[in-house]
């Protein structure tokens, strides 16, 4: 199998929400790679969870590359706002409401921001198709998004080597593909065997006893399925 570096993002949904900024801190000294933010509309996802101001509060809190998953049903109104804030990547979802998501795409990436589609687990790989020239990162949903907690939906793992492959046929050899949803040690060997080399985890991260040895871990367990 192709050796890749594998990224892990803890989400910071699943923090204490009245520590936020230690929750930050804590990611950078346990050896997070990136920090994942997940916004919501409460209309594109059945759930609230914070805004732009919360990307603020991470980027001064932490150094970490802040990964943002627009949760939205109008992101192309959020998406200046959420650049601003201070986000490295954002992704926001295929089955969203933009106007034009291949202009979206190139207005986060003309802004020196990372662009990315996301899309939920019953949305098949080739919705992507026409925009995965435009994008730096894919996020493949293995829960339905709004929270936290899930347990995998291992059968969405499959997209990942058709949406490999149409990269590579399209010359986009340097796409991220990201796994999001239930992401744990147990279930990470299943994520990188599918294509993935970035891990988003939320509960299994920040309900660990100690988030710099899950993080060890799960880097492991990564380790050895990528031989
Ligand atoms: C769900 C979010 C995920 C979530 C992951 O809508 O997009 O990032 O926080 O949480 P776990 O790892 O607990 O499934
Ligand atoms: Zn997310």
């Amino acid at each position: 199998m192709k050796q890749r570096t594998v990224t892990i993002l803890p989400s910071l949904l699943a923090a204490d929400y009245g520590y936020l900024a230690d929750a930050c801190r804590l990611a950078e000294a346990a050896g997070a790679d990136e920090l994942h933010l997940d916004l919501m509309d409460g209309h594109f996802v059945p759930n609230i969870s914070f805004g732009p101001d919360i990307i603020k509060m991470a980027r001064h809190y932490c150094k970490l590359p802040l990964n943002v998953h627009l949760m939205f049903t109008h992101p192309h109104k959020y998406t200046r706002r959420v650049i601003e804030a201070g986000a490295n990547t954002v992704l926001f979802h295929v089955e969203a409401d933009q106007p034009d998501t291949a202009a979206l795409l190139a207005e986060i990436r003309d802004a020196g921001v990372r662009p990315g589609l996301t899309l939920n687990p019953a949305t098949p790989a080739d919705a992507l198709f026409p925009y995965l020239k435009e994008c730096g990162q894919i996020l493949c949903m293995t829960v339905n998004p709004g929270y936290g907690g899930q347990l995998m939906i291992e059968e969405a793992l499959t997209k990942i080597a058709a949406i490999r492959q149409h990269a590579a046929a399209i010359g986009n050899d340097t796409l991220s593909i990201m796994v999001d949803g239930g992401v744990t040690t147990a279930t990470t060997p299943l994520c990188i065997a599918a294509g993935a080399d970035a891990l988003v985890a939320g509960s299994s991260l920040f309900n660990a006893p100690n988030m710099a040895t899950a993080i060890t871990e799960m880097r492991s367990a990564a380790a050895a399925a990528s031989l």
